[in-house]
């Protein structure tokens, strides 16, 4: 996999369009870096991770909620956090949702369904890049991703073009 720095507010920029455009009722309470805060990393792919994790926060949760997206600098890496107030995860299933094909119990009568895919491609995704994500749930109450991505040195004229 090809790495580079990348402009994270762009990825998260980029990643959240096509949700602002499909429900522009909902909220995206965004935090995001000024613009000049880079990680190194696959672009696309990154984008793609960001997707899954807004797709999971909208899908399980509810049509009047906020959903959160925060990046956070963090000792020259950067720190992404992914919250809703929605159904949430059963404490016993925190684990064997994150490989594929996998759902929890809850989610039955809730949403329209899904393959099961999106957070075993997003955590290979995070493994990738030298990391993982880490969930964080209460059934009932909420979710929190996070995945934190390496820091990139000042990229040269040359890759910013
Ligand atoms: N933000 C979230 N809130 C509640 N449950 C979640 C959330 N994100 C993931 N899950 C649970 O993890 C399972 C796996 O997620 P994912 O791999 O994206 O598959 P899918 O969304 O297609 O079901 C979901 O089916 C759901 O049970
Ligand atoms: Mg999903």
């Amino acid at each position: 996999m090809d790495r580079e720095p990348v402009e994270i507010r762009r990825v998260v920029e980029r990643a959240r369009a096509p949700f602002r455009e499909l429900y522009p009722e909902r909220v995206y309470a965004m935090e995001l870096p000024h613009a000049g805060v880079f990680i190194t990393g696959h672009a696309l792919r990154l984008e793609a991770l960001f997707r899954h994790l807004l797709d999971n926060a909208i899908k399980y949760s509810f049509t009047d909620f906020t959903v959160r997206m925060a990046v956070t600098p963090l000792d020259g890496a950067v720190r992404i956090a992914v919250s809703d107030d929605g159904i949430g995860i059963p404490a016993g299933d925190l684990r064997r949702v994150q490989d594929a094909f996998r759902r929890s119990s809850n989610v039955r009568g809730h949403d329209a369904g899904g393959l099961g895919f999106g957070l075993y491609l997003s955590r290979r995704i995070a493994e990738r890049h030298g990391e993982s994500i880490y969930l964080e749930s209460r059934e009932g109450r909420g979710t929190i991703v996070r995945v934190v991505l390496p820091p990139s040195l000042a990229p040269t004229d040359a890759q910013c073009l």
